[in-house]
């Protein structure tokens, strides 16, 4: 394992992932353990300078067992989710080397070490930004790069899909779709970069973060009890996401910014009625989030065109897309004056976005 014996060594591995934002959402399993979804999705993937997720994997023969901080806490890696990426990775793992500091890695070596994973998110976790799309994905990408694992972006968001399905998506930067898949095993079920992170570089991404509170109910176990007990979310997943998918694609490669607002404001507002018809009822967004949706289709009214699209993840967070700098400014200083900062609305930080982002990075 490690040339010299008796002396310690650790190997690690930094990369840096950036969170997605669907505008046609995910929600809904045909499969709870390979984590296949109803419907297929699309998303905007966010320039990782502004939210992402950083994470550190190392592995060294002194490690005992698989451990891993989140946020600077030690979480539990006995849930299945963490289990199954890491049994994925560790089989594809490939020998590694390291002459300066005299550490060869077998294909074996990799069957017995363990790994410490220091995660970090700079945005709320839990609180419906995708946390567990950074999160996952970031995981994936860099115990890939650690152990050496030869496979492409799309296997990668296969595996990334098995941690938390948004995840596969964050493999890729620009507009991505998760195609739904008809395997049972899964192994068509993977994203695809739609377009670039430079193909509609005038978009604007603004959050308006609302509650950075951990939500009450998981995106997990709410899309379950969605699944469960929603008369809706057949009909949404069969009839209406089909459509909506074609359209939003052709939208999208048209950058035709009223389709684009249009597609991603009926389908936020779908999600959280499908979410309103689950027994017992979910609310994700508060009045805060209710008073965004109102000033923005007050005013793509008064336009008679969108100026602003809007789209609420399982949380209360307002992610509001322009279509070019101008218009979010205005919608910045719309925000501002409808929720001045020192006004007793919970509505406490924003955080602008230029333009949408690029591939992960180590
Ligand atoms: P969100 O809307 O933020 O995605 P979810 O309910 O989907 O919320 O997922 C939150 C869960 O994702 C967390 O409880 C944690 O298990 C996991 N998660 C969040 N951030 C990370 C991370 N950086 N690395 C690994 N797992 C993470
Ligand atoms: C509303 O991917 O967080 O953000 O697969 O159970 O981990 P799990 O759920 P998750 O669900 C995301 C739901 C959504 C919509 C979306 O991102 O498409
Ligand atoms: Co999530």
């Amino acid at each position: 394992m490690a040339k010299e014996s008796g002396k310690k060594w650790v190997l690690m591995v930094t990369a840096q992932t950036p969170t997605n934002i669907a505008v046609i959402k995910y929600w809904g399993k045909r499969d709870e353990k390979l984590i296949l979804p109803i419907n297929d999705s699309i998303s905007v993937t966010l320039d990782p300078s502004h939210l992402c997720t950083t994470t550190s994997v190392a592995v060294s023969p002194d490690f005992t067992h698989d451990r891993m901080w989140l946020n600077g806490k030690e979480i539990s890696l006995s849930g299945g989710r963490y289990q199954n990426c890491l049994r994925e990775l560790r089989a594809r793992a490939s020998e590694v080397e390291d002459e300066e500091k005299g550490i060869k890695i077998t294909k074996k070596d990799w069957e017995k070490l363990h790994v410490h994973v220091a995660s970090y998110n700079n945005f709320p976790t839990a609180a419906g930004l995708a946390s567990s799309a950074a999160g996952f994905a970031c995981l994936v990408f860099s115990l890939a790069k650690l152990m050496n694992v030869k496979e492409d972006q799309s296997k990668l968001s296969a595996i990334a899909r098995q941690g938390s399905g948004s995840a596969c998506r964050s493999l890729y930067g620009g507009f991505v779709k998760w195609i739904m898949g008809k395997e049972k095993d899964g192994s068509d079920s993977v994203a695809v970069q739609l377009a670039d992170e430079n193909h509609w570089d005038d978009l604007v991404i603004i959050i308006a973060v609302v509650s950075s509170r951990q939500k009450e109910t998981s995106s997990t176990s709410g899309m379950l009890e969605t699944v469960e007990t929603s008369m809706l979310i057949q009909h949404r997943a069969k009839e209406v996401v089909p459509k909506r998918i074609i359209q939003m694609e052709e939208a999208i490669k048209n950058r035709d910014f009223p389709s684009f607002a249009r597609l991603s404001c009926a389908d936020s507002n779908q999600f959280h009625a499908v979410c309103l018809d689950t027994s017992p009822p979910i609310f994700y967004m508060n009045d805060t989030s209710h008073r965004i949706i109102s000033c923005v289709e007050k005013w793509n009214h008064f336009e008679g065109t969108p100026q602003v699209a809007y789209t609420f993840d399982a949380g209360p967070n307002a992610v509001l897309i322009s279509h070019n700098r101008e218009t979010a400014a205005l919608l910045l200083q719309r925000l501002l004056f409808h929720f001045p900062p020192n006004s007793n609305t919970d509505l406490n930080r924003y955080l602008s976005q230029s333009g949408i982002c690029t591939d992960s990075n180590v």
